[in-house]
């Protein structure tokens, strides 16, 4: 059988190549070997964005597009709205029992979170539970493997913990533990080469972006500061050219040329970035050309949208039942016998 892969996204606007190099890569090779579901999730992105609900409703279709185009394939994976399966909300209230308040307090991608978003006094119960939101979608899609950026492995640890937590309590096995799958590639940088890529950084390059877009975030990027003239030796070692080249040039053997040329001396920056703005382009272009064809036909993506949401209702209804049988709940009101 093959094994199951929950994952998901933020809607919070269109996606970026961080979150291709991060993620969406592995997904677009890994749903030809396991079952995929790919939520977008909106209730999520609402813990932070409640008071802008339309910010994160528009993005819900910014992301479908950004899905179908890099290709996540509908027919392979069940792409779906979280917020449209109440049997999450009802599973995170069960699973809200299985974590202490204390640990939730402690968990550090929140903290991170929290600290960037400058909401240490203002911090709703929303926003603190939500990696217990997050343990119940993956439970309740049984998701086995999880793709993901590196900054998610406090929280598929929290899921492991309230897994077994679970298990334990309810004596049963109904709940599996799940995997991380993070990417070879390291963290892309920000042009600055600083902070990630982020949009809230406003560093980030969208799956979309254009050549223009392309040119002017490669030519701000950090190099070495010591390599002033075009035949002295440059440093490779925290290069952001380099390391977006590692990410995204197919050819290895010319990025191993270039490299042992920089260091050598004799290439210049430019040279250079004029390299990587071509790679870029040949990456994203198709994303590009497929995103606008997608566009056109609006209704397409919704019905798309539509198919795997009640396909992802049935499934968590399938799975819910299982689990509250397993913690004994499954009471059946016409059947007195089961009450008592
Ligand atoms: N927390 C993830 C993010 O910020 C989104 C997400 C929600 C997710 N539920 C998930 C990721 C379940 C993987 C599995 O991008």
């Amino acid at each position: 059988m093959k094994k199951r892969i929950l994952t998901g996204d933020r809607p919070t606007g269109q996606l970026h190549l961080g979150h291709y190099v991060g993620s969406l890569k592995n997904r677009i090779e890994m749903q030809h070997s396991h079952e995929q579901f790919v939520m977008i999730a909106d209730a999520q992105a609402l813990t932070d964005n409640y008071d802008h609900p339309e910010k994160i409703r528009s993005n819900i279709f910014e992301v479908m597009l950004d899905y179908l185009a890099v290709g996540i394939d509908p027919s392979k994976s069940t792409i779906f709205i979280q917020s449209q399966i109440p049997q999450l909300f009802e599973l995170t209230f069960y699973f809200l029992n299985m974590v202490t308040y204390n640990r939730l307090k402690h968990n550090p991608t929140v903290k991170m979170e929290m600290q960037q978003k400058g909401m240490e006094e203002t911090v709703t119960a929303g926003f603190m539970i939500y990696p217990v939101s997050q343990a119940a979608d993956i439970a309740l899609f049984g998701g086995e493997v999880i793709p993901v950026g590196a900054d998610q492995m406090p929280i598929i640890e929290q899921t492991n913990e309230i897994v077994r937590r679970f298990n334990s309590v309810y004596h049963t096995d109904v709940l599996k533990e799940a995997q991380p799958l993070l990417s070879l590639c390291p963290r892309l940088p920000g042009a600055d080469g600083k902070a990630k890529m982020s949009k809230s950084l406003g560093n980030a390059l969208t799956l979309s972006a254009s050549f223009k877009e392309i040119e002017e975030v490669v030519k701000k990027m950090y190099t070495d500061p010591a390599h002033l003239r075009v035949e002295d030796p440059g440093r490779v070692e925290g290069n952001v050219v380099f390391t977006y080249l590692d990410a995204f040039d197919p050819d290895l053997n010319r990025v191993k040329e270039l490299k042992d040329h920089y260091q050598r001396g004799g290439l210049g920056d430019m040279t250079l970035k004029r390299h990587l703005m071509q790679v870029l382009e040949n990456c994203v272009a198709p994303f590009r050309e497929n995103r606008e064809r997608l566009k056109q036909n609006p209704q397409m993506v919704l019905d798309l949208l539509q198919e795997g949401t009640s396909r992802a209702k049935k499934e968590g209804q399938r799975k819910l039942e299982e689990i509250k049988d397993a913690m004994r709940i499954n009471y059946r009101l016409d059947h007195f016998s089961t009450m008592r």
